[in-house]
């Protein structure tokens, strides 16, 4: 549905209408002669025109073309022309302005009218977890749906659906972790084997995007971050969510497998005890695989003594 401006103005002129001339024809309307003072009827103007002169007994209605950016919509018997409608905040023109009918308007791109708050706003994104059911229209917002089996989202998208998890064996890789709604399957080769918190590590970004933090404990934990020469991170007290998750990321990437191993502990020792948990629960997961479907002792030891 298209919503249309200035209704008011044209309900106005049809009330004024029925007032004046509920019983002649609609296509015209009593006046009085202006010489004898008896009533006379007129003709209307069409749409897309104005009255410029009213009939009397001896002359005919007089009517003219609305001037550019003006319209009228209905027979009438008004002396000017209403003007054009304006689109609003993030509106565009979707029919322009036409002597005969008042432009019509629609959200731009990436937005839907909200009728409660008679505007647009934006369409919203499905959470990772979740993939676009339907696309937002100028009209709709958008339509999320939980990711089925075998499928998955690790970021926030209006335009994204669920993707199907990579397989593992198909690829002639080993299976070390299922994948879930939020984050991939992860592959490991058995002849290049890894510790399992290189593993880990690839899921940590999307962990982070799923997990409903608070900004003043995921920067805590960015702070705490442990890096290779003991530091630790600088400020972050002033940075946002997208610039938190992307220091975890690069984190992530860069971290050696020691300080991967830790993180679980180090998040419950921040407080973020359930975060922590959950990662520690996958972490022992990808260790039972790599022991099972790689036939090693101890992972861990393994990567030393091979080393
Ligand atoms: C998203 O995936 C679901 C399930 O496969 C499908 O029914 C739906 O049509 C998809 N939506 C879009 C926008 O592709
Ligand atoms: C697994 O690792 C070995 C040794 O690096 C390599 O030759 C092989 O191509 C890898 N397999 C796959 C499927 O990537
Ligand atoms: C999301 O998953 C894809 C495919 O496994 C991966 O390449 C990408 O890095 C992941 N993004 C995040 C934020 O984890
Ligand atoms: C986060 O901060 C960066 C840099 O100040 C900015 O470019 C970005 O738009 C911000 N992101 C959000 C989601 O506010
Ligand atoms: C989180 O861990 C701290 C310290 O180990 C403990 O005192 C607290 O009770 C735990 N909170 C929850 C909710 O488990």
């Amino acid at each position: 549905m298209m919503f249309v401006l200035l209704v008011p103005a044209v309900l106005l002129l049809a009330a004024r209408t029925t007032l004046v001339n509920s019983v002649a024809s609609p296509l015209t309307y009593e006046d009085k002669d202006p010489l004898t003072g008896e009533p006379v009827q007129c003709d209307r103007c069409p749409p897309g025109a104005y009255l410029r002169a009213s009939c009397s007994s001896t002359r005919e209605t007089q009517c003219a073309q609305c001037p550019e950016g003006s319209f009228t919509e209905l027979w009438n018997y008004i002396d000017k022309c209403l003007r054009c409608g304006v689109c609003g905040h993030n509106q565009v023109v979707k029919k322009a302005c036409t002597a005969d009918s008042d432009c019509q308007c629609e959200c731009k791109q990436g937005y839907y009218y909200r009728e409660e708050f008679g505007m647009c706003v934006r369409h919203s994104e499905c959470p990772s977890a979740q993939g676009v059911f339907t696309k937002g229209t100028p009209e709709k917002n958008t339509v999320c749906h939980v990711c089925s089996s075998n499928t998955f989202s690790n970021f926030s998208s209006a335009s994204h659906n669920c993707t199907a998890h990579k397989n593992c064996i198909d690829a002639g890789l080993q299976m070390v972790l299922s994948g879930s709604t939020w984050h991939d399957s992860v592959c490991a080769n058995c002849t290049e084997l890894k510790d399992g918190a290189d593993y880990l590590r690839e899921i940590i970004p999307a962990f982070f995007v799923h997990q409903k933090m608070n900004i003043k404990r995921l920067r805590r934990i960015v702070h705490k971050l442990p890096s290779e020469d003991g530091k630790k991170k600088g400020r972050t007290s002033e940075l946002n969510f997208s610039e938190l998750h992307a220091q975890i990321s690069a984190w992530a990437a860069s971290a050696t497998a020691k300080h991967i191993r830790q993180f679980p502990d180090m998040l419950i020792k921040s407080a973020a005890n359930g975060s922590g948990e959950r990662l520690q629960t996958k972490l022992n997961h990808i260790d039972a695989h790599l022991i099972e479907q790689c036939g090693l002792g101890s992972v861990a030891e393994g990567v030393e003594s091979s080393a």
